[in-house]
């Protein structure tokens, strides 16, 4: 069989996409006949079409890859692949969508509201700003809509520092999501399967000082994971059945990560979810895999024959 890997993009997260794919590929040669990794770029239709490609598995991170656009393109050709349809990446990528199909299920997210960049514009910056403070007690997070990564993503407990998050949320989206920061354990919920056969892994705690901002996520030092997290049996039941809840409700296939906090209320509180988690050396699937007991190039190989069946 021969399965390729896409990894690169011209996302903000194309590094991050080479960092998952190089692992992904290094851990699945050896047990596939053939394994190969391209970028997205010229040759990809090419390769697709004329590289006797059984199987393709888009690791993508961030616009292109996330937001269905190449899953779109599979379905074009008519190779399979692994992981969640162009339809369904497509409602997760957008957060403000996302939020709203949850909340239709009854699964809990913080209250929010979107802000387009061209409203502060037309009605003026310090105004909107205003609006936010009325709106919500400090500290929000302010994140780009579209997005992953922690890029273009602040917490901000003071007033002042408002605008100077929206232009760095700005510098990564047109559309800014401002969010109720919620406090209490964050935990990362990798699943895999699809329908009722998926099961979550155990969650990743992650614990950071200061922001869990990129440079945190993919510089080892910057935060603490605990892998299982230290979550009570009731804990752990609650996040276990909310990321299955998500990755259902969501029609997500084969593999996803969601991310969320449990608060003091014993609720889980969704803040993001994955449809192309990430792979690298820090990063939060691999950990949850290795404290369930699994072998990673297994996981990876079951998830390539699954998509190829
Ligand atoms: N969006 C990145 C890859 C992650 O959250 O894992």
């Amino acid at each position: 069989m021969h399965a390729m890997i896409l990894a690169g993009g011209l996302s903000h997260e194309r590094d991050v996409s080479i960092r998952s794919g190089r692992r992904v590929h290094d851990a699945l040669r050896g047990s596939l006949d053939r394994v190969s990794l391209q970028d997205v770029d010229t040759e990809l239709i090419p390769s697709l079409r004329f590289g006797g490609v059984d199987v393709v598995w888009p690791l993508l991170h961030g616009a292109s890859g996330e937001d269905g656009s190449l899953q779109a393109l599979l379905e074009l050709v008519g190779v399979p692949y692994v992981g969640t349809t162009s339809k369904s990446a497509r409602v997760a990528w957008n957060k403000a969508v996302a939020k709203a199909v949850l909340g239709r299920s009854g699964i809990s997210t913080p209250d929010y509201v979107t802000l387009p960049q061209s409203l502060f514009r037309e009605v003026g910056a310090e105004h909107v700003l205003d609006l936010i403070v009325a709106r919500f007690e400090l500290p929000v997070v302010v994140k780009p809509a579209r997005g992953g990564s922690a890029l273009g993503i602040s917490v901000v407990h003071k007033r002042e520092d408002l605008a100077r998050a929206m232009v760095h949320c700005f510098a990564y989206g047109d559309t800014a999501l401002v969010e109720r920061a919620v406090e209490g354990i964050e935990v990362a919920m990798s699943v895999l399967g699809t329908g009722d056969d998926a099961r979550a892994l155990p969650g990743v705690e992650v614990v950071v000082d200061g922001e869990y901002d990129y440079d945190a996520r993919y510089n080892p030092g910057r935060c603490e994971y605990f892998a299982p997290a230290r979550l009570t049996d009731e804990q752990s039941r609650i996040a276990s059945e909310t990321a299955l809840l998500v990755h259902r409700t969501m029609d997500l296939r084969d593999v996803s990560r969601v991310d969320m906090i449990l608060d003091s209320e014993g609720r889980a509180q969704v803040i993001d979810i994955n449809v192309a988690p990430g792979m690298t050396e820090t990063s939060l699937l691999p950990q949850a895999a290795e404290a369930a007991g699994l072998d990673l190039p297994t996981v990876y190989r079951e998830l390539v024959e699954t998509a190829a069946a």
